[in-house]
């Protein structure tokens, strides 16, 4: 078995980044990225910070708005119309989830399609399932990358997706299905899940239930993708899967943290300068 390094294959993605930024400075343009924010929730802190960060990391401009948990829907998006029309602003991201009286798809349907850069926007959601996508959804398109780091040929492989969420889920299943996987998609209501699941050449994870897969659903010699951020029975941040359980029977799986996140905001970098070259109709 081997750990897929989500680390470092993040660090390579935002390095050719970093060097196709300088490239657009250069040209007088600098990549801008604005995170809102609503709310304290713990979680989306580090998310946000962590995306600060590799903003930071790649030469690019970018502004967090964090705005109070009372904000109101009619404040929200008036800001994003203010960042549609701001030109050092080339995507925008509004961490979700929103606190439960504001409405995430009013939100994602006011974001510019050309400035959204998490590819939430149905505009951009229906692009992706045509397969002619200028944003590529930041978590599925780091999976694609992770499993093209072992080296596997995805061609004619099974694959199973565990979880059918908009962010993960369903256009995970539409990536692998673009890269020529056969692809099944399983939830919460699957029934014979265990048996789909222990069918999979490549099993992508994202259920969001603490160490779910167990070794009985593991085909042996898999690659094992764990998109889960969960607490453990001792508040120990693990996975989806329960790594100790399945890692010999696989041949690679991530580990939960340092797979999947970090390439989640690598690809986030990777969108923004696309963004910014769109924008500024550069090639
Ligand atoms: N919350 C969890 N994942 C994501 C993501 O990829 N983008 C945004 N905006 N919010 C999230």
């Amino acid at each position: 078995m081997q750990i897929i390094n989500g680390k470092e294959v993040s660090a390579s993605v935002k390095a050719q980044v970093k060097a196709e930024c300088e490239q657009l400075k250069k040209q007088g343009v600098t990549p801008g990225l604005a995170v809102i924010i609503v709310g304290d929730d713990s979680a989306s802190q580090v998310y946000v910070r962590n995306k600060e960060k590799a903003c930071e990391e790649c030469g690019f401009y970018s502004k967090k708005y964090a705005l109070p948990k009372e904000t109101t829907q009619e404040e929200l998006n008036n800001l994003v119309k203010e960042l549609n029309n701001d030109k050092s602003i080339n995507g925008i991201l509004c961490q979700l989830p929103l606190p439960e009286h504001l409405d995430d798809k009013e939100v994602i349907n006011l974001i510019d399609p050309i400035k959204d850069v998490d590819a939430f926007h149905p505009e951009n959601v229906g692009k992706i399932m045509i397969g002619d996508y200028s944003f590529l959804p930041c978590t599925p398109a780091g999976i694609i990358e992770l499993i093209r780091s072992t080296g596997v040929d995805i061609i004619g492989k099974k694959a199973v997706v565990i979880g059918r969420s908009n962010i993960v889920g369903k256009p995970m299943a539409m990536l692998l299905l673009h890269e020529n996987a056969t692809v099944e998609i399983t939830h919460s209501r699957t029934k014979n899940l265990e048996e789909a699941a222990a069918s999979a050449d490549i099993l992508v994870v994202a259920i969001g239930k603490a160490k779910f897969v167990k070794r009985n659903m593991v085909k042996e010699g898999a690659i094992v993708i764990d998109v889960g951020m969960d607490r453990d029975e001792n508040g120990k941040l693990c996975g989806d899967v329960d790594f100790e359980d399945v890692k010999d029977k696989c041949s690679f799986i991530t580990p939960v943290p340092g797979g999947v996140g970090p390439m989640t905001i690598s690809m986030l970098m990777k969108n923004t300068l696309t963004a910014a070259k769109i924008q500024n109709n550069i090639d």
